[in-house]
């Protein structure tokens, strides 16, 4: 059933179970009090109902029962999970089988949660039962907005070696390769000795003295994709069978690398997410905005978040807790870029097990407190925001993003760590910190509509990519692609003859190799602390340390280029030394990391050249090119460029493709984001943000703004405009 909504819903997950009949009674006023509008039930709650294999617990049920009632009747919509996240303990005791083998071969124990194998009888039938109890009960009753099947799929567990998930594993191969010998060619299994000559000879890819086989590796994460999703698919059937005017949606983790969400997300009818951004880290902010354009770009649509901390996680070695204005800032935030939720984990802080210290909306201490007062707030700005409920963003820029190049890079053995998407959310963060909106979306997405679209890193672009981005350029578009792209064929074998494979002749150049530099450990570019670089300070790891000279006559005279820590970049390039000018008032240094590209230009423009650091054995050699292609541009960028050189090179390009920030000139701290027709303002900073211009409706408090606003730190504001 497709899912649709005229309101932004608040509250959380809640668990009445954990309560006694006193503590509940307060629930629903204090529900009312803080504007909640739709609560998730029985996530964790099988133990209550099933109490023994087939046996229903009528008690649990009706307790159940009872709250969706009460919810109903208190006007609050419920988001009916199936219950199938955590089997309870019988069913471990009588199917020990049913409990996950680790890679070293260990089963574990019972008295965790998601304790299954994936392709357990005992779960999978218990799945069957438990959500086709759950819809038969309550599935028709009015109450019920949606179901939320099970619980983070594959969060804890996601792969178990025990012998059936081996069994089953050869049967997915066998349906995938048809005959051994394709199994072995794809697999490359001449190389040490792997060749398999009976399907019995494969197993699960358990822990072993040195390296896997890379092939055998992606192939065990694709299938326990499919299992997983097989799980999902299994529960959604009996819901669609028994309430088929019921919406289904499972919880995403932002972006989880085991799983592939695009592939889910076709088999939801709205996209759920969990955000736990950390606000002890000051790109917080910037994680929320790359996770929320991911899960819009997932179906194109808006979506839900479906957990959030209200405080402080209980899970991270250091547990920051939310800061004073947070909890609506970052709900408006995702709110912002789509979301028509503010749901999270949990309504009641919990007095026992895992997750006592977890935050909730309903603290320990109870809510004659400031955290209680920003609950009730935010619900009172969020009654106000129902008009931007299922409206969309518009952005001019895309990123693609592509979930086989990731299993296939993140299973190769070197040449660099692998980072999940780290190049993509690395040109996404300079996007967000030059205010401009962009797309995450995957290497199917139709690209009409936009302006510029970043390629970053894709291991494996296919054929179709290629064409689709051939005509994207040729009708006008501004096309960026990055460093490692290109480098494996979509079945995962290195590409031949120019690593830029299929998109080789579209940017004019040939990748003829690549040299890495020593800070291939720092391969995760978000985080770094680059920004030293910003006005040309001396490069880390450049001269000291090292043999001295005076003692060690030869290797003191050895250089090592791959023992720096930055690519050296130069331009003459009028055009990009002016975006380099425009960024700050000492021109910053073109710069990258890790990586530096050999590049034979075919047919191409140079507008960068190495010089120093990796890139000095590349001196004077093309570094990042440009060609014209019909109406369009394609740009390559052979290098990891840092935060100034992605900067320089979005606003070179940007300038190209009549890209503008979202409100410019804003004020520092400021994020800026237009949803439908409302302009969402967020000043993320410590002090107050003076915007002008600002005329409009600003929807979360009402009133009437006509021009100069000041915006209190950690606050919003939504202008109808
Ligand atoms: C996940 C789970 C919740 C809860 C939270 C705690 O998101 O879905 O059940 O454990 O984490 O942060
Ligand atoms: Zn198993």
């Amino acid at each position: 059933m497709p899912w649709k909504t005229s309101a932004i819903y608040y509250g959380g997950d809640y668990n009445p179970e954990q309560w006694d009949r006193e503590t509940l009674a307060q629930d629903i006023p204090l529900m009312k009090q803080a504007g909640v509008n739709m609560v998730t039930l029985n996530v964790f709650a099988w133990g209550e109902l099933e109490a023994d294999e087939g046996v229903w617990d009528e008690d649990g049920f009706s307790r159940l029962g009872e709250r969706i009632d009460s919810l109903v009747d208190a006007g609050i919509a419920v988001d009916l999970a199936t219950g199938t996240a955590s089997p309870p303990a019988w069913m471990a005791k009588k199917y020990p089988d049913s409990l996950p083998v680790t890679k070293a071969g260990v089963r574990l124990g019972f008295g965790s949660r998601q304790g299954y194998c994936l392709s357990s009888p005992a779960y999978r039938e218990g799945v069957v039962r438990l959500s086709r109890e759950v819809g038969r009960r309550f599935g028709h009753h009015e109450g019920v907005a949606l179901f939320h099947i099970n619980n983070e799929y594959g969060c804890h567990i996601n792969e178990c070696f025990c012998d059936r998930c081996g069994q089953e594993f050869r049967s997915w191969l066998q349906r995938k390769y048809g005959s051994l010998q394709a199994l072995n060619d794809a697999w490359g299994t001449a190389f040490w000795s792997q060749r398999r000559r009976s399907w019995e000879q494969i197993d699960p890819p358990a822990q072993m003295p040195t390296f896997p086989n890379p092939a055998q590796l992606a192939d065990w994460r694709r299938f326990n994709n499919d299992q997983l999703l097989g799980l999902y698919r299994l529960e959604k059937a009996q819901l669609n069978e028994i309430a088929p005017q019921v919406p289904v949606t499972t919880n995403f983790m932002g972006y989880f690398p085991p799983l592939d969400y695009r592939q889910w997300a076709r088999e939801v009818d709205v996209v759920s997410n969990d955000e736990y951004p950390d606000p002890a880290d000051p790109a917080a902010a910037a994680e929320l905005a790359w996770s929320a354009d991911m899960q819009r770009g997932y179906k194109g649509k808006s979506w839900l978040t479906m957990e959030q901390a209200p405080g402080a996680v209980q899970w991270r070695a250091a547990n920051a807790t939310k800061r004073p204005g947070q909890w609506a800032l970052w709900s408006l935030a995702q709110i912002a870029r789509g979301a028509d939720g503010a749901l999270c984990f949990q309504w009641r802080q919990s007095v026992a097990g895992a997750e006592t210290w977890h935050g909730a909306m309903v603290p320990h201490v109870g809510t004659e407190n400031p955290h209680w007062k920003e609950m009730v707030a935010l619900g009172k700005q969020l009654a106000n925001l129902s008009p931007v409920a299922g409206t969309p963003v518009k952005a001019d820029v895309a990123i693609l993003v592509d979930w086989q190049s990731e299993i296939i890079r993140s299973t190769a053995i070197g040449p660099v760590p692998h980072s999940w998407l780290g190049q993509a959310r690395a040109w996404h963060r300079s996007l967000f910190e030059a205010g401009i909106t962009a797309d995450v979306v995957g290497s199917d997405a139709d690209l009409s509509g936009y302006r510029m679209t970043i390629v970053a890193d894709m291991a494996a672009p296919d054929k179709e990519l290629a064409k689709k981005l051939e005509k994207f350029v040729a009708g006008g578009g501004q096309l960026i692609a990055t460093t490692g792209t290109g480098r494996f064929t979509p079945a995962g074998k290195a590409t031949q003859g120019g690593y830029l494979g299929e998109l080789t002749s579209l940017f004019g150049v040939n990748v003829e190799g690549t040299l890495y530099g020593s800070n291939a450990a720092e391969a995760d570019v978000v985080t770094e602390g680059e920004d030293e670089h910003l006005g040309g300070s001396t490069p880390p790891g450049s001269p000291a340390g090292g043999p001295d000279p005076r003692v060690c006559r030869i290797t003191a005279a050895i250089g090592a280029p791959a023992s720096k820590r930055y690519v050296g970049l130069e331009t003459v390039d009028p055009a990009l030394e002016r975006a380099l000018d425009s960024l700050c008032e000492v021109r910053p240094a073109l710069r990258g990391r890790t990586r530096a590209d050999a590049i034979r230009v075919d047919d191409a423009e140079a507008i960068a050249f190495f010089t120093d650091g990796i890139a000095s054995d590349l001196n004077g050699q093309a570094a990042i090119c440009k060609r014209k292609v019909g109406k369009g541009q394609a740009w390559y960028v052979g290098t990891d460029l840092d935060f100034a050189g992605r900067a320089a090179v979005l606003a070179l390009v940007g300038a190209h493709a009549r890209i503008r920030p979202t409100l410019p000139d804003a004020p520092a701290g400021v994020e800026a984001v237009k949803r439908g027709k409302v302009l969402f303002v967020l000043n993320h900073a410590d002090k107050a943000a003076e915007l002008a211009g600002i005329v409009g409706t600003d929807l979360l408090s009402a009133t009437q703004l006509s021009g100069h606003v000041l915006l209190p730190p950690r606050s919003a504001i939504a202008v109808w405009q």
